[in-house]
């Protein structure tokens, strides 16, 4: 092996065109999946702890969807603010064919913009007490009784026309669960992203505020996220969701857990998807406001980060942002 003065690895940095010729990595819009949050309001709402975030009433999602498609972007990703009345202990509301999340999806499909939809399978913007399921008298979240919600929850998004249903909760065997409901009814093409390793996280504060469960949320989720100090048991999760009938698997928060990125792709060679979640965006932010650093600079650099790590795409509040940059 040669060395210095011989080889000098600075020689391919020396100018533009050949970094762009030994990029390793590359990131395009097509790798981005943008989170947007919907409100029965009339107006566009602000969301304080997300800044440059809003909520959206459904005609305001369309039009998002349509800009994504214009900029490339090929899925976005649906989260509701169910209004305080309609949450309930048991989150009924969930499943009823005709709330929020339903009415988008099919406004979406009905303007015939060419996204997928990507739905999240959980609880918690539907329920009084802010968990991802049903709760028993000590406060314990139920698992099967939990995941037999979650199979109507997502039978009713399949039915709305949602192109991928992304179960968040966390709970056992309801990949398995809602794999066979979709094919037993007829949506045999319906993907299954599972949030495979999700963890109990501080990170998920501002989308609290913005499904609106942070107030109602009684205690923590440590009984089914996932320990942060843990990623052997994230392995066996992810193993466990494929073998189930996940199509792709979600590891979550993004950036605290890029060593697991890394250990799923190495371990599975499957479709793995990041969540660059709400605290991440937010510090970002806060960083940028506070004259730490320079947006572009850092949304671009934290994307390719997940795609380097092996990602096949990232969950991303600067989704409309990032790809206005990569559009250049
Ligand atoms: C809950 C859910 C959460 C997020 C997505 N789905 C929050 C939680 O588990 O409490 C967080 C996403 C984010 O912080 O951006 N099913």
């Amino acid at each position: 092996m040669s060395h210095y003065p011989a080889l000098r690895l600075r020689r391919t940095r020396s100018s533009a065109w050949s970094r762009r010729m030994y990029a390793e990595t590359v990131l395009t819009p097509a790798d981005l999946i943008w989170p947007l949050f919907v409100t029965e309001g009339d107006a566009e709402e602000p969301i304080a702890t997300l800044p440059g975030v809003s909520r959206w009433p459904v005609n305001g999602i369309v039009a998002r969807a349509k800009e994504a498609e214009a900029l490339g972007i090929p899925c976005v990703a649906l989260f509701p603010n169910t209004p305080s009345h309609l949450r309930t202990d048991d989150g009924r509301e969930a499943f009823n064919p005709d709330n929020l999340m339903c009415r988008t999806i099919r406004a979406i499909k009905e303007s015939g913009v060419n996204v997928g939809v990507l739905t999240d399978v959980a609880l918690d913007p539907y329920t009084s007490h802010g968990h991802d399921g049903l709760v028993d008298g000590a406060g314990y979240v139920l698992n099967d009784e939990t995941a037999s919600v979650l199979v109507d929850q997502a039978l009713v998004q399949a039915e709305a026309g949602a192109d991928i249903v992304a179960p968040s909760d966390m709970m056992d065997g309801r990949v398995g669960l809602i794999r066979g409901a979709l094919e037993a009814n007829g949506h045999s093409n319906v993907q299954i992203m599972a949030y495979a390793a999700k963890y109990a996280s501080g990170f998920y504060g501002p989308f609290r505020d913005a499904v609106g469960s942070r107030g109602l949320l009684k205690g923590d989720k440590k009984t089914y996220q996932m320990d942060p100090a843990n990623a052997e048991e994230a392995l066996r999760e992810v193993a466990l969701d494929l073998a189930e009938g996940a199509d792709s698997v979600m590891v979550k928060p993004g950036l605290p857990y890029l060593d697991i990125i890394l250990r799923v792709k190495s371990e599975f060679q499957v479709p793995v998807f990041a969540y660059q979640v709400s605290g991440e965006y937010a510090m970002i932010e806060a960083a940028v406001a506070a004259g730490a650093g320079e947006r572009d600079a850092l949304v671009l650099e934290t994307l390719m980060a997940f795609k380097r790590a092996g990602c096949s795409g990232v969950l991303t509040y600067h989704a409309a942002h990032a790809a206005r940059l990569l559009n250049g």
